[in-house]
């Protein structure tokens, strides 16, 4: 069909000097809103800066928002929207602005650190891992995790509170946590490390009220709080009171 005009309002700049610039562009059926951000560059703004790689929801690179709105710009279709709705494209609201449609990140990558590493058991070489299927499957979803940080930037302990930031891992880094903790093979229980009071006492687990709102803007629908966060505040409650319960569950999953 003949194409129709679309009109974005997309933040142009750096920190303190951005502002809502608005544009008028053509928009073809089934494209999506990355589409018509690359149209505006090739179009009316060479200098537009945004992020993306493969266009296909799998990299993670080119999260931003729309209508406020945490979103990936490549799997967000036009047709989600009423032919004529302005579209409000804007960075992601908790991370720094480097340029125009580009945040710095680098807070996740820090958090990512923060989270200790699995720990190999004792005793076994390459090629002498084994785990049951049901373990597999459990810390399948968490391994779905593109990396976006869609769920970092939605996430209200952080998104207007940059006094949090420090304490708080975030959604997708607790959710690694969570992965660790049920791993059968992780031997950090056996370093005297337990990974759910970890959580909870040094990554900012008990910030977390269960909103969920992480887990409505994950384009990999990993169900982040009732499979990761949840279970993973359970099982430090209860370890902080029964430290056998802990140390049964350690023996219980050999
Ligand atoms: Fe993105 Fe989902 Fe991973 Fe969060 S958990 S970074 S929303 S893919
Ligand atoms: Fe934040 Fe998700 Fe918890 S949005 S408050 S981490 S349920
Ligand atoms: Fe890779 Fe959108 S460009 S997820």
């Amino acid at each position: 069909g003949a194409p129709r005009r679309a009109r974005l309002r997309i933040w142009r700049g750096d920190g303190p000097s951005g502002r809502l610039t608005d544009y008028t562009v053509d928009a073809h059926e089934g494209e999506v809103v990355l589409d018509l951000i690359h149209r505006v560059q090739a179009t009316q703004a060479p200098d537009l800066a945004v992020r993306w790689n493969c266009k296909a929801g799998k990299c993670g690179s080119c999260s931003a928002e729309v209508n406020g709105r945490p979103r990936l710009l490549c799997m967000t279709r036009m047709s989600l929207f009423a032919p004529d709705e302005v579209l409000t494209v804007t960075p992601m609201r908790t991370f720094p602005v480097v340029r125009d449609l580009v945040t710095d990140v680098a807070f996740n990558y820090a958090k990512a650190r923060e989270i200790p590493a699995f720990v190999p058991p004792p005793g076994l070489g390459p090629g002498e891992y084994r785990m049951s299927q049901e373990d597999v499957a459990r810390s399948q979803e968490f391994r779905k995790c593109i990396e976006c940080f869609l769920c970092q930037d939605v996430c209200h302990v952080v998104r207007d509170h940059e006094e949090n930031k420090e304490s708080f891992a975030g959604p997708r880094f607790l959710m690694r946590a969570a992965e660790l903790d049920t791993h059968p093979l992780d031997a950090a229980g056996e370093r005297g490390m337990d990974r759910a009071r970890g959580a909870q006492e040094e990554h900012g687990l008990g910030f977390c009220n269960i909103t969920k709102c992480c887990t409505e803007v994950c384009p990999e629908s990993i169900r982040i709080t009732d499979n990761a966060l949840i279970p993973l505040k359970e099982r430090a409650v209860d370890r902080k009171y029964d430290p056998l319960v802990w140390l049964g569950s350690r023996i219980r999953r050999r």
